[in-house]
Parts: structure tokens; sequence; C-alpha cells
């Protein structure tokens, strides 16, 4: 197992000392097999050319992103299929709007993909690093994507350059990838590398990616700060702040920015219990308190809880470090918001056992909503998923709709019904489950609905539905939270 963090982490003066150092480097005149004709040095050019390695979520809408920012763009994946899908303009999930952008940068030339590292070495001054961190089987970020990827590129690295990591990591990993890239690359120390967490979130990743709500930089030399500047100008320009910070700040940044948004969903979340225990209404709650703009309403909507790709593996993550570190008290805030979180997928499969007469076995349920959120079809660790399988594995026959989610679920759940209408999920149903804040279960009408299903009852766990509609229309309605 590696380890997490390098705990030779310097001092503030070992810092400077260390950045004048590869500052120098840096500004020496590379020589050798990467130097274009003409001795332009790769890295000063006004635009500095990119590659993008791994073409996953973030690894794709990075390169289209950057490609239609006006740079020439180079990506790379290990997986054909992934790149075979992407040279003819589809993307290998639901994004909004990533589709378009991605066929008029491949029309205008400015972004292409290959599978060689020898091109892409040859290609870039700066070198993003895209690919996935899944968890391990103890929680801690599995680091061997990025360090194979690394491991790939730097032989091909014969002139000054830039490598810079986005992937979600644990502190410690940007310093290991600079000593493992140097100790591979033809250019050596020239090989400078720099961190630049990302914070899109799906189903926004086009707008999060063009227009950030801020940069990081972590960097070990002004050299890489300059270059990220120039790679990102036109968001600068545009009025996006730019925070230059060591490696391990810009690490942990990216961690504890998930970690904060979990823990307002697990606070809001353990409201809405003390609301259900007191006939009180979380709802309500949330919105006086959002008022208070040191608090904000945003990740203040109580439910199902967070699931994905990123918010649960990176609690888990930070955790793991956290303990490696001693930092208890931060792994205990982790661990605590982690089980809030997943239990209110054993209180929604609760409730629903109590709504069907205390027994599951035979009972017909329609879930509504199986991708992790809206916008999205994306399943990995999906609430509504993981209720739809709970009730399945206690007797009940479960009828999954989701407007996108639901080629992924089949999938991954083969054993659950899929429908391709509501009505259709919710046809002689004893119970009604909503289980993602989709836009259109919010346009049903419970009154045509009632017509289909043998008992109208519904439990809305994403408290996204107008009960008083419903409950006018003769159905049963249980929300998580609110009386
Ligand atoms: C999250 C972060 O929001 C991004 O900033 C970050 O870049 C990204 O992870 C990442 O690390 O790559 P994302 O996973 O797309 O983005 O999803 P979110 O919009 O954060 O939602 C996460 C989960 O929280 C969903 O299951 C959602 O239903 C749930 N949620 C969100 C709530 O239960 N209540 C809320 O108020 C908000």
């Amino acid at each position: 197992m590696r380890a997490p963090f390098t705990p030779a982490r310097p001092t503030e003066r070992e810092q400077v000392q260390m950045s004048a150092a590869d500052n120098a480097r840096h500004t020496s005149q590379p020589t050798g097999s990467g130097t274009p004709p003409g001795g332009e040095v790769p890295s000063r050019r006004a635009r500095p050319r990119v590659t993008v390695v791994g073409t996953g979520y973030l690894g794709l809408t990075h390169a289209v992103c950057m490609a239609d920012m006006g740079h020439e763009v180079l990506a790379i994946d290990v997986d054909e299929t992934k790149i075979a899908k992407a040279v003819t303009g589809e993307a290998p999930f639901f994004e909004p709007g990533l589709e378009p952008l991605l066929r008029k940068n491949l029309d205008n030339g400015k972004l292409r993909f290959t599978r060689s590292f020898a091109e892409v070495g040859a290609f870039g001054d700066v070198h993003f690093v895209c690919v996935g961190t899944p968890s391990d089987a103890e929680g801690r970020a599995d680091l061997s994507y990025v360090f194979t990827a690394v491991a790939a590129l730097a032989p091909h690295l014969a002139s000054e350059c830039l490598i810079v990591g986005k992937s979600t990591v644990p502190v410690g990993t940007a310093r290991q990838v600079m000593a493992a890239v140097r100790a591979k690359a033809p250019a050596g120390d020239r090989v400078d590398v720099a961190w630049n967490p990302e914070f899109l979130r799906e189903g926004f990743a086009v707008r999060d990616s063009l227009a950030p709500d801020r940069l990081v930089f972590g960097v070990a030399s002004e050299y890489a700060a300059d270059l990220l500047r120039r790679v990102y100008a036109a968001p600068i320009a545009a009025g996006t702040p730019a925070l230059v910070m060591d490696l391990e700040t810009a690490e942990i940044v990216k961690v504890a920015a998930n970690a904060f948004l979990a823990t307002k969903i697990s606070f809001i979340n353990v409201m809405a219990e003390l609301c259900e225990a007191t006939g009180a209404d979380v709802i309500r709650l949330a919105e006086a308190l959002g008022y208070d703009e040191r608090i904000g309403r945003r990740f203040l909507s109580p439910g199902l809880g967070f699931g994905g790709g990123c918010l649960p593996k990176d609690i888990r993550a930070l955790c793991a470090t956290a303990s490696g570190l001693g930092v208890g008290s931060l792994a205990t805030l982790l661990r605590t918001v982690d089980v809030i979180n997943m239990d209110r997928r054993r209180r929604v499969a609760a409730l629903a056992r109590e709504a069907v007469g205390g027994d599951l076995a035979g009972k017909r349920v329609a879930v509504l909503g199986v991708a992790f959120k809206p916008d999205s079809d994306d399943i990995r660790d999906s609430p509504g998923l993981d209720v739809s399988g709970r009730l399945a594995r206690e007797g009940a026959a479960v009828s999954v709709h989701d407007p996108v989610a639901m080629p992924n679920a089949r999938i991954s759940r083969p054993d659950l019904r899929y429908a391709d209408s509501v009505s259709e999920a919710a046809t002689g149903a004893d119970l009604v489950l909503h289980l993602t804040e989709w836009s259109d279960y919010q346009a049903i009408d419970p009154a045509a609905l009632a017509k289909v299903v043998s008992r109208p009852v519904v439990i809305d766990a994403r408290c996204a539905l107008d009960a008083r509609l419903w409950r006018h229309a003769g159905w049963t309605v249980h929300i998580l939270g609110r009386p």
C-alpha cells in the first residue's frame, strides 16, 4: 500500500529555497531532442501546447474546454474504446453541452486524440494528468493510475515541461510524482510538477470548466505558476481568481471542499431527523438558515444524502489520510458524516417497509430516479440504487424509472426491473419512492398517476414534490423531515 503522505514536508524557508532552485532550472534554455527547430523554447510559446492524460469524465471535459479556450490539445487514453468514441464526437457519458463543444473542437482541429505517449511527450508543454483515483478496500485513494500514467509519460519528456495533476489525491502525492517523473524523464529536473485541483460538478461540468469560481495553482516554482496563468489566461481575464499556493495546500483544498459540502449535507440531514422527532419542518428550517450569508442555502437540501463518484470516496480517503497522520478529530468528524449519510438509506428502506405494512416481500415498489443526482447518468454510489437494492433484497418487486441513468443501472443491477415511463413503473404499485429529484418528476400529474397504482402512497426522499398537490389528489405522502 502506498503511504498517503511524504513526512518530509519542507518548511516555508526550504520551500522558498526550493522554488528559487526550480526557477533557475526552468529559466535555462532547454536543449535536446524536444526543442523544436529554430530554437523556440516550448513552454515559452505564447500559447503553451496542452496534453490531457486520461479521457474519463474529468479528462474529456478538461480537454474539450482547454481546446475551446483556444489551446491546441492532444488527449490520450489507454482505453481504445474511449478514444474510438471521442474521435467521432461522442462522449461516453451524459453531460449537458459537452458533445457540441467536442465536435466543434474536433472539426476546427484544436483537439486531437492519440494512444501514443511518445506523441504526447513530444507535443506538450503542459501535461494535465486526469486519471481516476478510486477507493481501495480500506477507503484510501488508489494512486496506481496516477503513477502508471506518469511512468508511461516520463521517458518521453525530453525538454522543459510542466506536469499538472488534476486528479483528487492525498496530500503529499504531488511531491512523490515529482520525484518519480524526474528520475525517469530525459529532461530530469527540467520537468516540473504542479497540482491544479478541479471543482467541476457533474451536470455543470462545461460551465464549471470554462468559467470556474476559482482556480487553485499548487506550485513549487514561479515557472509553474506563470505557465498555469498562461494556460488559464481566458478565465483569469474574465475575472476568475487564481490562487497560487504550495503543492500540499492545493492538494488539501480539493478534499477539504468536498468534505465541507458532505458535512453540510449530513448536518441538514440530522436536522431532518430532529424535525421528524418533533413535528418541525426541515425545509422551512433550511430556508431560514440559508438567509444567513455565513451559512448559505446551497448544499442544505435534506433527503437521501450524498452519493456519486466524488463526495463519498473523497471523505473516506481524507479520513484514511487523517488517521494515518494522527489527526484523529478530523477522522472522527468524517466518519460521523459518512455514518449519518449511509443511515439515510437505511431510514428510507425502513420507511418503505412501514408504509407497506411491515413486510416488503411480494410488494410492488416503483422507484423514481436512480442517478446519484439529477441531470446525470452516473449511478456510482447512488443512494437511489442502493435503496432499490435493499428493497429487492427484502423480496419487493422493484420497478425502476430514470430519465437517463437506466442503461448504467441495468448493467450494475440487472436484478431490478426497468420501466420506460413513470406510469409503467407505477402500474400496480403498492408504494412509489421518489429517490432522485429530476424536474420531470416534479411535473408528474399525481391525479393521473393515482389511477394506475394499487395504493396511492408515496415517499418523497428528496423533499422535492409538491406534497399539497399530491395529497389533494388522494395520495398518502411521507416526506423525510417534514410533517
Ligand atoms: C462534487 C462537488 O460538488 C464538486 O465541486 C467536485 O468538483 C466534484 O464532487 C468532484 O470532486 O469531482 P458532484 O459529485 O458532481 O460534485 O455532485 P454534487 O452536486 O456535489 O452532489 C453530490 C451528492 O450530494 C448528490 O448525491 C446530491 O444529490 C447530494 N446533495 C447535494 C444533497 O443530498 N443535498 C444537497 O443539498 C446537495
